[in-house]
């Protein structure tokens, strides 16, 4: 029997607060874990702040205080949440080398989401944005090995490869061309939806991320190079964002919300390699249920139709943190130069494209051109981490 996460009894809301001892969980070791376990770790984060911050946005556009309450309650339980989750990061890990895997994650997720959508929209919406989550990967490696004498082969293992994707300087587009069509409520698949919320959380955290952990470093290059990505984070927010019609009520949205924080925990728990992490997925899970029970009544309530008739009959496959090598070397092959113009895509430099890349530029080299060039001055060569042969466009050297 498929798992149907609205036909499952959860943990009650009273049974769910935890104490500080809970709260205290244990960090996995970052010398030995699974990159991937350390992968679901930064996704749920992302996916518990978007809980939080939805649940705040939501109640700000509410007047009943009963229904703040309740919104209240449960966001007080997402805010454990995530404190549980994001605290299994160990503090022995250095801010660039989770950087690295916040784009770790950005690669092999959107892949894998990417792979999945049978949307072909939105499957193109992803292709084009892992490209550039891939370059950054590579600069972050580069300036890691500057900064820190180490290789980012300590952080991602073998399973992501690091060489140049789209370059990152030619992610600068102008803010309108960021904005895609959205999908189609009612023609769209519920794992179209499910897809989109996932990969704008993860990518609006590491928007947060940057934005915030940028200024922490006395290197200029490595002040600039968070600058730098930390505005193309911005642009890969609009641009998934985007593709989430708004149409939808708030209660539905809120639906959508709770039915995929159950979607991911299971998806976790089912493919956790690290037992005790497991149970914490599996412990949230339980949470979620009621979390989203007490949606649905409020979607039936309020929106006055069935949980039914929006969320998928049972859970899609399991989303899985596997290597995409062969995935992201046919994109690589393929679609390196495409940038976009209004809400599609094109391969040639357009007018406003061009102004724009003038304008952030002003002239001068940008930082992560210059990371990479700085990098081959200090260590002798650039860092690359290629496990498959040599890159697909036949780039040997950068740029
Ligand atoms: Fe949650
Ligand atoms: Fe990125
Ligand atoms: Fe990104
Ligand atoms: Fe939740």
């Amino acid at each position: 029997m498929a798992f149907d996460p609205l036909q499952e009894r959860g943990i009650p809301l009273d049974e769910q607060l935890r104490d500080w001892r809970e709260l205290n969980v244990t960090p996995i070791d970052p010398d030995r874990c699974d990159p991937y376990t350390r992968c679901r770790i930064i996704t749920m984060n992302g996916i518990e702040t978007e809980a939080i911050l939805f649940s705040h946005h939501m109640a700000r556009h509410c007047r009943d205080v009963e229904i703040k309450q309740r919104l209240a309650r449960v966001r007080y339980i997402e805010a454990q949440q995530q404190k549980v989750v994001n605290w299994l990061l160990p503090g022995a890990s250095s801010v660039l080398e989770t950087t690295i895997a916040y784009e770790q994650v950005a690669v092999d997720l959107t892949a894998w989401v990417a792979r999945m959508e049978p949307d072909q929209r939105l499957k193109q919406a992803y292709q084009f944005g892992v490209l550039e989550d891939f370059d950054h990967l590579y600069r972050y490696a580069n300036l890691y090995e500057m900064i820190e004498h180490r290789r980012a082969d300590k952080i991602v293992d073998q399973l992501t490869e690091v060489m140049p994707g789209r370059p990152t300087y030619l992610h600068h587009r102008d803010p309108m061309d960021n904005v895609r069509e959205p999908y189609q409520r009612r023609v769209t698949e519920p794992l179209s939806r499910l897809h989109a919320l996932t990969i704008t959380a993860a990518e609006q955290q590491t928007m947060n991320f940057y934005m915030n952990v940028g200024p922490m470093y006395m290197e200029p290059i490595a002040r600039q190079l968070y600058q730098e990505i930390g505005l193309i984070e911005e642009e890969h927010v609009t641009h998934y964002e985007s593709l989430v019609e708004p149409g939808e009520s708030w209660w539905e949205r809120l639906l959508n919300h709770e039915y995929n924080e159950c979607y991911l925990y299971y998806s976790f728990m089912e493919t956790e390699s690290d037992p005790k992490v497991k149970n914490i997925w599996e412990l949230h899970l339980n949470m979620e249920l009621e979390h989203l029970r007490l949606a649905a009544e409020m979607f039936r309530r309020f929106d006055g139709r069935d949980p039914d008739q929006v969320l998928a009959p049972a859970l899609p496959p399991p989303v899985t943190f596997e290597p995409n090598k062969g995935y992201i070397r046919d994109l690589l092959a393929t679609q390196m130069d495409l940038t976009t113009l209004g809400t599609g895509y094109v391969r040639e430099a357009h007018e406003r494209f061009e102004k724009m890349q003038q304008a952030v530029m002003g002239g001068e080299r940008p930082p992560s051109e210059r990371v990479i060039e700085e990098n081959r001055a200090i260590s002798g060569e650039e860092y690359r981490l290629q496990t498959e042969g040599r890159h697909p466009a036949g780039l040997r050297v950068n740029r």
